[in-house]
């Protein structure tokens, strides 16, 4: 496995990938990796020829600068993983690298993106499209891995490659749970003993949900899961949508789309710390 940290490393080496015909599956990550960036790596490793995982804690996603400089770091630990799973080149630049001038690009996608994340996160899927487009041009990947942890992500990442006309596969990939059902998550960390086992209540909630359902209206069950949730100490709902997976739209009737979705964000604890979750009722 090859650490890069200049872009004219990594493309000289891809370059000659390229001219030999091999398959170039890219993972983008900003580190401290756990089972669930584990997954996707594993399964471009898999599905391609060459793998590239990228580490790059890219700033101008963070719209809270506390966060940003907060961020785990954990580069040895990440390299150690990621060549057990058999990635073939790590690309960790730092900042000056990536942004030797501010990037001016203004990217938006509403409706996609003015819901959700979108406004409680102001320039957040601005930065991740900033930093997403240079990657991909620096990589030029066949394949590209996201969790649907971020399912929103997801959906801004693939409304930009159809604006831009990238020539990537988009290949979205299940979120990946503890044992508890909590979803895997740097942030985790951050959240005490008590708070983990408060968090789990989450995707317990979202599981139960499914099966409430199928004899409640939507809205029934948005309230059910805000209800519940919110009914415990120290949980707090920021929002629940149950939405169109592919517009993110919300939806009144489980039979306005053929693919609905629940996403949640809640903070949990004293801190508190905000996780993010969601789930599939149809498609
Ligand atoms: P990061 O939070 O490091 O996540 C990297 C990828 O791992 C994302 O696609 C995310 O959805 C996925 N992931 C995280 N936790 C997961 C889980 N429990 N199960 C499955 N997949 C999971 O997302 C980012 O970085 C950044 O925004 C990035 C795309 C790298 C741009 O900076």
């Amino acid at each position: 496995m090859y650490i890069a940290e200049t872009v004219k490393e990594l493309t000289d080496f891809l370059e000659q990938e390229r001219t030999a015909g091999k398959t170039i599956g890219f993972v983008p990550t900003m580190g401290a990796l756990h089972a669930g960036h584990a997954s996707l790596v594993s399964r471009s490793v898999k599905e391609n020829d060459i793998t590239v995982v990228s580490i790059f804690v890219n700033p101008t996603q963070f719209n809270d600068k506390n966060d940003l400089a907060n961020y785990p770091r954990t580069l040895e630990a990440d390299a150690q993983l990621l060549e057990r799973i058999g990635v073939d080149y790590v690309f960790a630049p730092n900042a000056e690298e990536i942004y030797p001038e501010p990037d001016t690009r203004y990217f938006d996608y509403p409706p996609i993106t003015s819901v959700m994340e979108g406004p409680r996160r102001p320039g957040h899927f601005n930065g991740v499209c900033q930093i997403v487009s240079k990657l991909f041009d620096i990589v030029k990947p066949h394949r590209a891995y996201f969790g649907e942890k971020d399912f929103q992500q997801i959906a801004v990442v693939r409304a930009m490659i159809e604006e831009l006309h990238i020539p990537v596969e988009l290949c979205p990939c299940p979120i990946v749970r503890e044992e508890s059902g909590l979803a895997l998550s740097s942030r985790n960390t951050l959240l005490t003993g008590e708070e983990r086992k408060l968090a789990v209540n989450i995707s317990r909630i979202l599981f139960i949900s499914v099966d409430y359902a199928q004899n409640h209206s939507v809205k029934e069950t948005h309230d059910f899961v805000v209800n519940t949730l919110n009914a415990l100490n120290r949980l707090d709902v920021e929002y629940f949508e149950i939405v169109n997976a592919c517009t993110l739209q919300n939806v009144t009737a489980w039979t306005d789309a053929t693919e609905i979705q629940g996403c949640i964000t809640v903070y949990c604890g004293k801190k508190p710390i905000r996780l993010i979750d969601n789930i599939k009722y149809k498609g």
